[in-house]
């Protein structure tokens, strides 16, 4: 990154990246350091992901399910060895804009730690050729209220993708944030269905995780204070939401939507909550406003701008969606994104165009590629 990067003496390897005229995190104001109830409130601090050494997952049918059919020879081709240096130094440069732009807007912002991801790894009933990236932390960890919680991620080449946010974690923890792992999933051939049962089932979608042990990935919930929308996707399984639900207890609600996706993974290219009172939906895949938000001012997505060169690897077009709210006013938006951004002012906001087409080719944007660990405000019912 180009502002100073510095690593704290509590957490070896993480990076803290300041300015002059950034707080240090020992001058904020006291409260909880992690404290985030919903998408929308003022940011504070947020953790920016790395596309340092990124490496594409091996083909195997969990890749099949959500990746761009026409991108099948790219994995089977790279499968297992690292992103087109071109592709990583581009999401690297945009990264590192996105970074100094919140920098500039008196975020903290903290990065995950350096992490050999060519290193293949194996458990007792598996192995895999290499891990991915620590491009997104949406993915991997989910911040409710105080509480961090680590995702039991189902793609076996992300088993250890968390121990890049480790050091944060623990230098989180030291200052007084609950720090939870679900129960991290064995990940046994059972957890997922086989190719030729996948072929053959005619429901769709036939979701590739079986509820073998509960999985989920942290970006398949969207935080509303005391309500969360979840949805069933090839990664998160009915038992993982309900583990979830389990934890959090009486205060929160888990609600689960089904959108029309045939290849659902994370639900933030779906639906956005961008303020309390307006969400952001994917037209395509909740074409019908989900009842629980009928006092809300709801409004759908225009469709994604076809120019401008990127190549998805592994999304959608919908990633145009996957923003990330600055405060209730002020939202990052794709800065090719026109139609988008003219939406955005329509509805009041300010949006805040950002260069990120480049980062789209490893499957996410603004809202993937971040984690909000501090968002000034408290626990709300918005419902
Ligand atoms: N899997 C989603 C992206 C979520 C950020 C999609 O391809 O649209």
């Amino acid at each position: 990154m180009k502002v100073a990067a510095v690593a704290t003496p509590a957490a070896p390897g993480a990076a803290t990246v300041r300015t002059p005229t950034t707080p240090a995190a020992d001058a904020r104001a006291p409260g909880p350091v992690v404290s985030s109830h919903n998408e929308w409130d003022p940011l504070e601090e947020v953790v920016v992901g790395s596309a340092d050494g990124a490496h594409v997952p091996a083909w195997s049918p969990m890749i099949a399910a959500t990746a761009p059919e026409e991108e099948r020879g790219f994995f089977q081709r790279l499968g297992g060895s690292p992103f087109p240096a071109e592709v990583v130094d581009a999401a690297r440069r945009e990264l590192e804009g996105l970074a100094e732009l919140l920098h500039r807007e008196g975020v903290v912002v903290r990065v995950p730690s350096a992490l050999d991801h060519s290193r293949p790894f194996a458990t007792p009933d598996w192995e895999s050729g290499s891990g991915m990236y620590a491009a997104m932390p949406r993915d991997v960890l989910l911040v409710v209220g105080d509480e961090i919680i680590e995702a039991p991620m189902a793609w076996r080449c992300r088993y250890f993708e968390v121990n890049a946010f480790r050091p944060l974690l623990t230098e989180y923890f030291r200052a007084g944030a609950r720090w939870t792992a679900a129960p991290r999933p064995t990940l046994r051939d059972e957890q997922f269905l086989a190719a030729e049962e996948a072929a053959s089932l005619h429901s769709a979608p036939p979701y590739m995780v079986t509820e073998y042990e509960p999985t989920f990935d942290a970006a398949d919930f969207i935080r509303c204070g005391r309500d969360l929308f979840a949805q069933r996707s090839h990664v998160t399984n009915a038992l993982g939401i309900e583990w979830l639900r389990r934890h959090l207890g009486s205060a929160y609600t888990v609600h689960v939507l089904e959108p029309n996706d045939p290849h659902p993974m994370h639900i933030d290219a779906t639906m956005l909550p961008l303020a309390a009172g307006k969400l952001l939906l994917n037209p395509e895949r909740l074409p019908e406003v989900p009842p629980r938000f009928r006092d809300w001012d709801v409004r759908f997505a225009p469709p994604p701008n076809p120019e401008g060169a990127r190549h998805l690897y592994m999304s959608s077009a919908w990633v145009s969606m996957n923003l990330l709210s600055l405060d209730e006013r002020r939202v990052l938006v794709e800065e090719k994104e026109m139609e988008l951004r003219a939406m955005l002012r329509g509805w009041g906001m300010e949006p805040v165009p950002c260069p990120f087409r480049s980062f789209n080719a490893l499957g996410g944007s603004f809202h993937c590629a971040t984690l909000d660990v501090r968002r000034r405000g408290g626990l709300q019912s918005y419902f």
